[in-house]
């Protein structure tokens, strides 16, 4: 059991982590400022991890992790004296087109956000970090399957910051390494996060139009919107349409509690891998698997290809498995049928 420091834990990803992380016995601390999620979600976390409301096991700080203010109220936030053992690091901004438009945002926030929690945790005597990287920093993939040697080679201001703050760790991991305190830091590098966990009581909530295909197929379904724009009908794969690795959100959770376990368990290291299924699905094999799952049409219609997209990425997910012995286990359907048990039950997301 340790005390744990989860920044953007409100989100997506971040509050399907901290329920795996409630239920395998650890104390959270969250620090979010609400930017894309709803204090909601971690209501509801609380109340699938069969917590009260009081529970000290969950802190929420509605803060920034920009401010040095915010960062040290989350640290202090833990009960008695134990301190913060390890942190794990969601929050940021994530949507490819907003970083293009707005990049100066991009690199405050996932930039200068990581730098100074960094900083605070320099400050606070806590080396151990989990960091949320992504697969984008592979761009147009030479080789697919994906392995971790690939060139970084980022193509928008989202996966340039991701790089980054990727560089930013392995700079601070060499100048401790031969400290008292050296870090120990898994850079984990997702592929594409979908589903919801299978209560359909937490799921993903994006504000305004969905920048990913899972949350716009499964509105469609919903009849929030008309159809779906499928990018390109002529791309090299078998059916013309894109082909990526989406891993069920609850795979990606354990993912996190596996490379934690491992870091606080082994010798300090710098860990880098991909979390990914392994396995690629075309943009018509998940419209068809999604409209089995929920019993709805999803029209769509096939429009030319957009700039920046690549015809296939898929991870190599063997390193993954190796060193933290965890794989994921859920098929595309699991991942159809939890997403559309959470988009039906909440056709407003946590109505925020
Ligand atoms: N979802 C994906 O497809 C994907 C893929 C690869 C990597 N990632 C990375 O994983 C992480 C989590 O992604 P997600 O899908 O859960 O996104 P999300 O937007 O749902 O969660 C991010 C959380 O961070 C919070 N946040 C944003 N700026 C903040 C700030 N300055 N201070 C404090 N909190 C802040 C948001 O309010 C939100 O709760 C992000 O770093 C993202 O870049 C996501």
């Amino acid at each position: 059991m340790a005390h744990l420091l989860i920044t953007g834990g409100a989100g997506f990803i971040g509050s399907h982590t901290c329920l795996v992380l409630l239920e395998a016995g650890h104390s959270l601390v969250v620090l979010d400022n609400f930017a894309n999620s709803s204090p909601e979600s971690l209501i509801r976390v609380l109340e699938l991890a069969e917590l009260g409301f009081e529970s000290e096991r969950l802190r929420v700080i509605e803060g920034d992790i920009r401010s040095e203010a915010d960062l040290n109220r989350a640290f202090g936030a833990t009960p008695g004296s134990t301190g913060i053992e390890a942190v794990i690091h969601f929050a940021g901004l994530k949507a490819v087109g907003e970083s293009v438009a707005h990049p100066l945002r991009y690199w405050d926030v996932n930039l200068a956000g990581s730098r100074s929690l960094l900083a605070a945790m320099e400050a606070h005597g806590c080396r151990n970090l989990v960091f949320s990287s992504s697969a984008t920093l592979y761009g147009y993939p030479e080789v697919v399957p994906i392995a971790e040697t690939a060139p970084i080679q980022p193509i928008n201001p989202y996966g340039h910051s991701k790089a980054a703050v990727e560089q930013l760790l392995a700079d601070l991991y060499g100048a401790r390494l031969q400290s008292q305190t050296p870090w120990r830091i898994a850079r984990l590098r997702y592929f594409n996060p979908v589903g919801a966990h299978p209560s359909g009581r937490i799921g993903e909530d994006p504000n305004g139009t969905p920048n990913n295909l899972f949350p716009f197929v499964s509105q469609v379904a919903i009849g929030r919107r008309k159809q779906l724009q499928v990018f390109g009908g002529d791309w090299p794969t078998a059916d013309g349409s894109g082909v990526r690795d989406y891993i069920h959100v609850m795979d990606l959770a354990e993912g996190h509690r596996a490379a934690l376990d491992v870091l606080l368990a082994e010798p300090p290291q710098l860990l880098t891998l991909n979390l990914g299924s392994g396995q690629g699905h075309s943009v018509l094999e998940v419209v068809s698997a999604f409209g089995a799952a929920s019993g709805q049409p999803v029209p769509y219609e096939i429009v030319p290809r957009r700039a920046g997209d690549a015809a296939a990425t898929v991870a190599d997910a063997s390193l993954a498995h190796g060193r933290l012995g965890w794989r994921t286990s859920r098929t595309l359907q699991d991942m159809c049928r939890d997403g559309w048990a959470w988009q039906s039950g909440n056709p407003k997301g946590y109505g925020k």
